[in-house]
């Protein structure tokens, strides 16, 4: 299966419509061990996949590194958009565990996921900060150069030029180009506007739609491109289908029931229905989708093959954006 690739916004990185969210690659929830985690980003790449995003925090380095050795042989032209700012011990008891062991024993999860929140509780942009971590991105990503970096959950913009240290790698050859992600839309619409910005990746999709009519086309008109995550809500619509709880307000609960009554009709689900709406109705470069087993993958692959009937698009936006 062909996956279209597209560049992202005015950064000359090509990178495929679907991108991996590599979040769990660096995880033992997961359940696949390292050799399934390679396996799989291979799989990925073999069905197309050009983008994968990760983060040095992610898995305490592992992510990045389980990246690094799954793509050091592989030929196609890939972009691997990584993220710093959130301080991380690479030599944790976790990290370790995690690296010697790799065997899925879930008694081990409750340690890993106290040292995950204890991993995204203090952040640093400072230059010798930021330069220390893409250096240590470089050697577990196995590359010369680092294709996006990205801030990690930075606060606003403050200035309209890029950061130095930023305009520094750039200037070394150390990245290629620059972004952000972001929980809040009102930061990546700050950055938008800071000249040198590649790209900004954001949470939207059929429970979070407020960024398409503001910050996207706001950051399509400069060419900053978008990288769109959280489409499938972070794993709240695979919840719902499953009869979880979701934790949604009664709004959006209310969203979902009518968008897989929808897809009902199209003989389809409330994943699919989402997937539409992010491919075809968000207007991202990139769409990410947080993919941590093959059959993921092939889900993921299956959807993007199936096109919606006429008319679907506009009903399923009437859903969404009707009620945002
Ligand atoms: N601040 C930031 O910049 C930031 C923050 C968060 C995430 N991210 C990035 O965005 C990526 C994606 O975000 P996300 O993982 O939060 O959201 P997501 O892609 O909306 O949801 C991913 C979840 O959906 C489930 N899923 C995926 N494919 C599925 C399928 N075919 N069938 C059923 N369930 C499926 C998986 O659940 P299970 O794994 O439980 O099966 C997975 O955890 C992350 O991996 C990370 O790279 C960035």
């Amino acid at each position: 299966m062909q996956i279209m690739g597209r560049e992202l916004g005015s950064t000359g990185l090509a990178v495929s419509e679907v991108g991996m969210g590599c979040v769990k690659l660096g995880s033992i929830s997961s359940g696949q061990g390292r050799r399934g985690a390679i396996r799989l980003v291979r799989e990925a790449v073999d069905a197309g996949v050009r983008l994968f995003d990760t983060a040095d925090a992610y898995g305490s380095g592992l992510s990045e590194s389980v990246l690094g050795e799954a793509l050091q042989a592989v030929r196609e032209p890939i972009v691997v958009a990584t993220k710093v700012g959130y301080l991380f011990d690479e030599r944790s008891a976790g990290a370790q565990r995690v690296r010697k062991g790799w065997a899925a024993a879930s008694t081990r999860l409750p340690l890993l996921r106290g040292h995950a929140s204890a991993a995204y509780s203090r952040q640093d942009f400072s230059t010798a900060y930021v330069r220390q971590a893409v250096h240590g991105s470089l050697r577990r990503l196995r590359r010369d150069r680092l294709d996006l970096l990205q801030f990690h959950g930075p606060g606003p913009a403050t200035d309209p030029e890029l950061p130095e240290v930023v305009q520094q790698l750039l200037d070394e050859g150390l990245i290629a180009a620059f972004g952000i992600g972001s929980e809040h839309l009102d930061v990546a619409s700050s950055w938008v506007d800071v000249a040198g910005v590649g790209a900004v990746q954001l949470a939207v999709g059929v429970l979070d739609p407020q960024a398409v009519a503001t910050v996207i086309p706001r950051a399509r008109a400069q060419r900053v491109g978008v990288i769109a995550r959280g489409v499938l809500g972070g794993g709240v619509l695979a919840g719902w289908m499953r009869g979880e709880p979701t934790g949604l307000d009664p709004a959006r609960v209310e969203r979902v029931r009518l968008l897989a009554e929808l897809g009902a009709r199209c003989g389809t689900d409330v994943m699919q229905v989402a997937f539409w709406y992010a491919r075809l109705q968000v207007g991202a470069d990139a769409v990410l989708v947080g993919i941590s087993s093959s059959e993921q993958l092939t889900a993921i692959t299956r959807m993007l093959a199936h096109e919606p009937p006429p008319g679907v698009l506009s009903e399923i936006c009437a859903i969404v954006e009707g009620a945002s």
